[in-house]
């Protein structure tokens, strides 16, 4: 669990500490005082990426040059002590005192679910948001994962920045097709994977309180190759096309998923209310696979604006998912008068400040 943590200079937070020895912690304030920036920063410290940006720079506080995070993390049997520093533009990590290089080495100390508001994006936003939450789940339970997406995204660009030159240079493209339908074949596989894995998961959540209803992902890349060699095949295909575009046409980056609820496409006949709901079935079942193989102290979940209006018996699914975490932090505009939390510690966030 997250047993402290120091802010400098992170969006609306100048200096403040906090600590939190308690399991439910209720951060509570009116619109626009800081609570889902304290989430964001509790999410960082897990991630080194926010849930609302990926411009790093916007989260120092525009009064400051950098910022700064410390945090103190309570393992079953040891205590950790991180700190990001994070000025002009770059990006300093600390493991006890230790300077850290790779980012891959600091990450995951806590594993965080968030539960937002803006989750339903998901559902009904373009591909690249499934692909996000996809990717962020798979890399969270498959340590290789994170390391097969960097290694695509750096062999595309390159392939990229070549396709894009006036003359056609077969040798240089093909360069870096390998790497590319190395990594790809890993991603590619574990995405049909987790498909299922997660199409499962959700149906048996779901039916906790909707019976009848059947929930499915379908992976739906543009080609199905799931070798290296088939790959390679289908890179070596498309070559010169590509190069008459100018950019690699298929691959993980256009990778869609289909949500379908009762077989119907999600995105384009889901009511706002079945999204929201399966939205909120996502993030459960992230937090239900992260407990089959953590530590429970090491699951945060971070619930951002979400639980004031569902109905009760989703209500009880949901309290009694976030069982499976160590830490939970609710942001509220007035404290709940519901059972769950009356033992929740309190923080009130006015302006940046935490009473
Ligand atoms: N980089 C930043 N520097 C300073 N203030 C910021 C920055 N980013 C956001 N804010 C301020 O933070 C506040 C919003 O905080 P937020 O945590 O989203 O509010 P809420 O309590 O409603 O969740 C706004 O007042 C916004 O102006
Ligand atoms: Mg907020």
């Amino acid at each position: 669990m997250i047993k402290k943590i120091y802010l400098e200079g992170f969006r609306n937070y100048n200096k403040v500490e906090i600590s939190f020895n308690n399991k439910v912690n209720l951060l509570i304030g009116n619109n626009g005082q800081g609570k889902t920036n304290l989430l964001e920063a509790l999410f960082f410290t897990g991630m080194l990426r926010s849930f609302r940006t990926i411009q790093l720079r916007e989260l120092k506080s525009l009064e400051h040059q950098g910022f700064l995070i410390k945090t103190q993390i309570n393992h079953q049997d040891w205590i950790e002590n991180l700190e990001i520093n994070y000025i002009n533009n770059k990006r300093n990590l600390k493991i006890d005192e230790k300077s850290v290089y790779k980012s891959s080495e600091f990450i995951k100390r806590v594993k965080p679910v968030v539960f937002s508001p803006d989750d339903q994006v998901i559902i009904k936003g373009n591909s690249i948001n499934r692909r996000r939450f996809i990717d962020f789940l798979i890399s969270l339970l498959e340590p290789e994962y994170i390391v097969m997406l960097q290694h695509y995204s750096f062999a595309l660009k390159s392939r990229n920045i070549i396709l894009k030159n006036n003359e056609l240079n077969i040798e240089m493209i093909k360069a870096y097709e390998p790497l590319l339908a190395e990594s790809g074949a890993v991603i590619n596989n574990y995405r049909e994977k987790y498909c299922s894995i997660l199409s499962k998961s959700i149906n048996r959540i779901l039916n906790q309180f909707y019976q009848q209803k059947e929930f499915t992902i379908k992976y739906k890349p543009l080609y199905k190759c799931f070798s290296k060699e088939t790959l390679l095949e289908r890179f070596e295909l498309e070559r010169e096309r590509d190069f008459k575009r100018g950019f690699s046409s298929f691959g993980p980056q256009t990778d869609e998923f289909d949500f379908l609820l009762d077989n119907k496409l999600m995105r384009s006949f889901a009511s706002n209310g079945q999204c929201r709901l399966i939205a909120l079935c996502l993030k459960m079942s992230s937090v239900e696979l992260l407990a089959t193989q953590n530590d429970k102290d090491d699951i945060i979940v971070l619930v951002d604006d979400v639980t004031g209006d569902l109905d009760k018996s989703i209500k009880e699914t949901f309290f009694s998912i976030m069982d499976y975490a160590g830490q939970v932090f609710f942001t509220f505009t007035e404290k709940p008068d519901e059972k769950y939390f009356k033992n929740g510690n309190i923080y009130n966030i006015r302006n940046g400040k935490i009473f």
